[in-house]
């Protein structure tokens, strides 16, 4: 494959609880969007809800997929931007207040950093650090919901912040795997919102919409109202939960489970399912025979506790009704069969399914809610690196550079 020029290819990595997945992308002048060039993808045994608890482990699965996504790329990997998950992953809204600083009272992109910086002025426990900060409207002198305030004139710029921060240690392990791995951290995004980049519209934010990516051992979630994020937190449950259960009533290994999942399973919304027995044929050959309302009870249950703990956190946003644009799914979680109704049923709101569209390449490997966040990654750096003053660049960079100090702190 003839090579390419290093600046326009695009990399996003997803370090997962069951897959590390790696997205390449080219984006040539003149193109609407990236085309994927390359995919890899490798199991993951080095880490639990989002979280590393094996670096070794964690580095060599990093490792797998990105000498896959190279291989079928042509392009070799040194740089890209990372997901960030887990239950440490805290949010908050933030306020800052700033005098502007000229003498002509006109607001500048130096005030917006300021008050940004003042925004982030929050207590945080030891051992918590601001991972992401995303400011999503600025009042000046009293006028409220403005976007851009750069070039307006005022005396007191006031921005409202969203404020991702996550556990140091964690972050620790998450930056130092990746680092062994021989990659160049060039951005960090919390799950939901690298899927949230991926698959929701620009009108579906506007109206206010949650997406909901349920991983393995982690469902995230991105709340959205008039373009910005007001809302993201990470449960410390999955998809991989179910599979545990499963094994557990089934009495077999997880392994076992988990192709009882993927064949049989299904989300029933509020319907009993028949008594019917159903013959399962386990990996040696051995038959179990187990009714479908019983494993529809077993996995009927978790699924109940991950809604619950749903709507919990929906309360919390305030937005457990007002949600216009309903809710769209993505994980792999999502791709249980029935998933759609009963999550509508559960929430009592629209629900969709969500999964890359509209970029070129590779579409049949990305065409999959499980790729919504590996490919908002390889999105997210196409941000990164599209330059330009854009405040979200901007902010990413800053971010960078921490990472960077983090790193140079870990080299020996
Ligand atoms: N067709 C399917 N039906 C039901 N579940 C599925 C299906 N396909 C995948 N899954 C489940 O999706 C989960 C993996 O989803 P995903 O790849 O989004 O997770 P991850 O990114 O590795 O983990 P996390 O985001 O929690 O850190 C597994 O538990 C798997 O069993
Ligand atoms: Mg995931």
């Amino acid at each position: 494959m003839a090579a390419k020029a290093q600046e326009e290819i695009y990399i996003g990595l997803d370090i997962g609880s069951t897959k590390v997945a790696c997205v390449v992308g080219l984006h040539e002048e003149g193109a609407s969007a990236p085309s994927v060039i390359g995919v890899g993808v490798a199991p993951t045994s080095g880490m639990r809800r989002g979280v590393v608890v094996d670096v070794e482990e964690t580095v060599s699965s990093i490792t797998a997929a990105v000498d896959e996504a190279e291989r079928i790329s042509g392009v070799p990997i040194d740089r890209a931007t990372v997901s960030i998950d887990g239950a440490n992953i805290q949010s908050l809204n933030s306020k800052g207040v700033i005098a502007v600083g000229r003498a002509d009272q006109e607001i500048s992109a130096e005030d917006l950093r300021r008050a940004e910086e003042a925004a982030t002025a929050v207590h945080l426990a030891p051992n918590r650090e601001i991972l992401q900060v995303f400011p999503r409207s600025y009042t000046v002198d009293g006028q409220t919901n403005i976007k851009d305030p750069v070039g307006m004139n005022g005396v007191r710029l006031e921005v409202e912040t969203h404020i991702i921060t996550g556990a140091t240690p964690a972050m620790k392990n998450l930056h130092r795997s990746i680092y062994q791995a021989g990659i160049e951290i060039e951005g960090q995004v919390l799950v939901p919102l690298a899927a949230a980049r991926a698959i929701l519209t620009k009108r579906q934010k506007e109206l206010g919409v949650v997406l909901i990516d349920i991983g393995g051992g982690t469902t995230g979630m991105a709340v959205y109202e008039e373009g910005d994020v007001l809302y993201s937190s990470v449960l410390p449950i999955g998809s991989g939960h179910i599979t545990n259960d499963l094994a557990i009533g089934l009495r077999t290994n997880v392994d076992v489970a988990e192709k009882i999942k993927l064949k049989y399973g299904r989300a029933h919304a509020a319907k009993v399912a028949s008594s019917e027995k159903i013959r399962i044929e386990e990996l040696e050959g051995d038959e179990m025979v187990v009714s479908r309302r019983e494993l529809a009870k077993i996995m009927g249950a978790r699924l109940d506790e991950i809604m619950h703990m749903i709507r919990t956190e929906l309360r919390h946003a305030g937005r457990d009704v007002m949600l216009p644009a309903g809710v769209v799914l993505t994980g792999g979680g999502a791709k249980l069969p029935g998933m759609e109704e009963y999550t509508r049923e559960a929430l009592r709101l629209p629900v969709v399914i969500g999964k890359p569209e509209g970029l070129s390449g590779m579409i049949d490997r990305i065409s999959d809610p499980a790729f919504a966040a590996p490919v908002g990654l390889m999105l997210e750096n196409m941000a990164y690196a599209g330059g330009g003053g854009d405040k979200a660049n901007a902010r990413i960079g800053q971010t960078v550079e921490k990472i960077k100090k983090t790193l140079r702190n870990l080299l020996p």
